[in-house]
């Protein structure tokens, strides 16, 4: 439904609003800026709306679902350790993680068939876990699969659920209860996960704070290491700390992965632009964070990326918690609303050319005369993506480290179809041919 809209709007720029029912419920999918924008300044009219989400929160219940004062006192609590300034010191975690995935890709000879969102999602989630704890926790297993693998096992089958009739039916109490062998598979691995987490910050948090205590300091630079650094950990729950591990996870992982994995497939389709780049990075000499996440051709190809497909596109639906107007239009308590970011990255009255995938847009100065609401890739307002900047930070570290290493190519026979599914993703696997480069 979510990509067919897309094609529609595609043919109609113009297209304001679109209304339809789920069930009960009233759903009205927002396209215009100037009712985007409204819709941004009336978040406190707006609840996360738990539907299609609620499957999943029997899993994750963190910040990205959090609500009210629990949101708050996450938000103001984990705003720091993701600032800009922090964040670079994580660098050489993520350069550490993608050194290994490289060594691993050449290893396993994964040069000719290298699925790019599968293997960078990879990459991203122990990135995530490395930012949290410090390391990357690659050598862990739980019932033989990796933490990532155990993570995406468990969200793909949540989301899975989630996409049946019968959850339609019975919602998310069907799988809760498992009726089923599988479902019962599932939740037995998620009560696992949940004690093998648990247990891993309750010993990371000691481990930090031995140090701290022998050394007057700690060698690990890890999210969960400023908390304790700064005395911050008391003013979290373990529970919280937990889930909100959780949603960082939920909502870091797949979105990186995906950017990163179809940045690199337009790169093998828009060669002028792939030249540039590499050009770019193969003069660059100075390697330091500082320098990478200057370089201003590889800047705009990431935004360009985020505007031509970014991966949350479609931002969560939202349900209204009292009647109010936005952009004229009268909205009832209790009505869903679901903004749609593609459709201003996708609209000629604020991107020249908006079909065509052209980093040098990003260069023009005209460009910074862009309203905020109008490019929207981490959404804006109170909650916005926190992790923006640990994402742009990774994402070129990343390609730096990639382009520098490998050629890559499409084979011609590819043809990109993009279905939603929990973002939206290619039909066919995005596999990719590697060389390496001298
Ligand atoms: C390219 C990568 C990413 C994109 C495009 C992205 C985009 C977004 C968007 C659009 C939202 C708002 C969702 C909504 O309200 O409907 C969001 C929220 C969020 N993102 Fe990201 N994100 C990215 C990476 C990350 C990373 C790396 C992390 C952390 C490790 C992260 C953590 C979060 C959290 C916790 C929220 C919820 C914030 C709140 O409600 O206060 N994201 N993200």
């Amino acid at each position: 439904m979510e990509y067919s809209l897309k094609h529609q709007l595609d043919k109609d720029p113009y297209q304001k609003v679109y209304v339809t029912n789920i069930g009960p419920y009233i759903k009205l999918r927002i396209f215009e800026p100037e009712i985007i924008r409204d819709f941004f300044q009336n978040q406190h009219n707006y609840k996360k709306f738990e539907f299609f989400t609620g499957n999943l929160m029997r899993f994750v219940n963190g910040i990205i679902t959090a609500e009210g004062q629990d949101w708050k006192s996450s938000r103001k609590l984990f705003s720091q350790a993701f600032h800009f300034d922090y964040i670079q010191k994580l660098a050489p975690l993520i350069e550490k993680s993608t050194n290994t995935i490289i060594d691993e890709i050449i290893a396993k000879n994964e040069l000719q068939n290298f699925n790019s969102i599968t293997c960078m999602q990879e990459l991203t989630g122990r990135v995530v876990i490395a930012s949290f704890f410090g390391e990357s926790l690659e050598n862990e297993r739980l019932k033989g699969r990796t933490i990532v693998e155990t993570l995406s096992y468990i969200l793909n089958a949540l989301a899975r659920q989630t996409g049946t009739l019968i959850y339609l039916i019975f919602g998310k109490k069907f799988f809760q209860l498992g009726l089923t062998k599988h479902s019962r598979e599932i939740n037995q691995l998620i009560e696992e996960f949940n004690s093998f987490l648990q247990n891993k910050i309750a010993s990371k948090i000691e481990e930090i704070q031995n140090d701290i205590k022998q050394n007057g300091n700690t060698s690990n630079f890890s999210i969960l290491a400023q908390l304790v650094s700064t005395s911050q950990i008391d003013q979290i729950s373990r529970q919280q700390l937990f889930e909100d591990f959780k949603a960082f996870y939920l909502a870091g992982m797949d979105t990186t992965g995906h950017l990163l994995g179809m940045t690199m497939y337009y790169l093998t389709q828009y060669k002028d632009v792939y030249s540039k780049l590499q050009q770019e990075i193969d003069t660059n000499q100075d390697q330091s964070i500082q320098c990478i996440s200057q370089l201003p051709y590889l800047n705009a190809v990431i935004k360009e990326s985020l505007r031509y497909y970014g991966p949350a596109n479609i931002l969560f639906d939202r349900i209204a918690t009292s009647d109010h107007v936005i952009g004229g239009i009268p909205i009832k308590k209790g009505m869903i609303i679901t903004p749609f970011a593609i459709s201003m990255h996708r609209n000629q009255n604020i991107f020249e050319n908006p079909h065509a995938y052209n980093p040098s847009r990003w260069l023009d100065k005209k460009i910074s005369e862009i309203n905020s609401f109008s490019y929207i890739p981490f959404s804006s307002g109170q909650r916005n993506c926190i992790g923006q900047h640990l994402a742009q930070m990774q994402t070129k570290i990343i390609l730096n480290k990639f382009i520098k290493k490998f050629n890559f190519s499409c084979p011609e026979n590819y043809k990109l179809v993009m279905a939603f599914k929990f973002l939206s993703e290619p039909v066919d696997p995005l596999c990719l041919k590697l060389t390496l480069r001298q």
